[in-house]
């Protein structure tokens, strides 16, 4: 809902908004609703942005990107973002879902992950859901921008705002990770790193550089069938197929928290191992 509330009430037909291709549903249908061209160009490929974005001719031009990739866990390249947006007088959205909490020396996104400024970023948006365990969104902007957005933007007024239970926890969580973020998201990626070195070392391939770990299968059966096999053995992990995904690029999703054991993460591999064997 937050990607939608920024994308339709501050974009329209006469705009341009650069997207990559595996955005979250929401970003796209967000862009979709605005009516802006949509341009879209693979993860991290900012040489072919550049491209797209000399050639077009629209006056208000919107770079979005997530701070870390929902499907392949892979974290953007926000610096080489920024300066195709300064050099090219773009806006800049990040949605900071999957790397708010998680990655940076303190736990607190991309923008500490690359040493960059807030403020080298016009827009960002995340969820409550992931590291703060609640529900809802929130966007972050100058004030003149969310001014606009709660007096104009239809989604937001016609929504109930969150329940003040939701506000409590997540104002706990946001505390939680003010104190002990550096520690936490340590240990966090330490467990990330352990999981996916030994999926490789069982020649599994395994992608993603923040808590998401992905394993690429590429196609649809064969992913149904590891992931059903998985949630047999209590691992709750998601299979993606199309239309989530492009066709021959299905995968096995994994996010690994704070709360899986060592233990948990080994009868995880060995579990991925038989699957792959069915
Ligand atoms: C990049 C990104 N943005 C937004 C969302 C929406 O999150 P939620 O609906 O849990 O608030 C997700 C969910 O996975 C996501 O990956």
């Amino acid at each position: 809902m937050a990607n939608i509330v920024v994308l339709t009430t501050l974009y329209s037909k006469n705009d341009t908004i650069f997207l990559e291709k595996n955005s979250h549903g929401s970003i796209i249908m967000g862009a979709k609703l605005s009516g802006a061209k949509i341009r879209l160009f693979e993860e991290n490929d900012t040489n072919n942005l550049e491209k797209l974005i000399k050639n077009d001719k629209s006056k208000n031009k919107l770079i979005v990107t997530c701070g870390v990739f929902s499907m392949s866990g892979k974290i953007t390249n926000l610096p080489d973002i920024v300066k195709l947006a300064k050099r090219y007088n773009c806006m800049t959205m990040l949605d900071d879902a999957h790397a708010f909490g998680v990655i940076g020396e303190n736990g607190l996104g991309t923008v500490e992950y690359h040493n960059l400024k807030s403020s080298d970023i016009d827009i960002h948006v995340g969820t409550l859901s992931k590291s703060l365990s609640g529900s809802g969104g929130y966007i972050c902007a100058k004030k003149e921008i969310i001014k606009y957005l709660r007096i104009t933007s239809l989604p937001y007024i016609l929504s109930a705002s969150i329940s003040p239970v939701i506000i409590a926890g997540v104002t706990k969580s946001l505390e939680i990770i003010k104190q002990n973020g550096q520690k936490l998201s340590n240990s966090l990626i330490e467990k990330q790193r352990f999981f996916k070195k030994e999926l490789l070392k069982n020649n599994i391939q395994a992608i993603g550089d923040s808590a998401i770990v992905v394993i690429p299968i590429g196609d649809t059966e064969k992913t149904l069938k590891i992931s059903k096999f998985l949630h047999q053995n209590r691992i709750y992990a998601n299979g993606i197929i199309p239309p989530g995904v492009r066709r021959g690029q299905e995968r096995i999703r994994f996010n690994i928290t704070l709360t899986h054991s060592f233990d948990n993460l080994k009868y995880t591999i060995d579990i991925i191992k038989k699957g792959f064997k069915l």
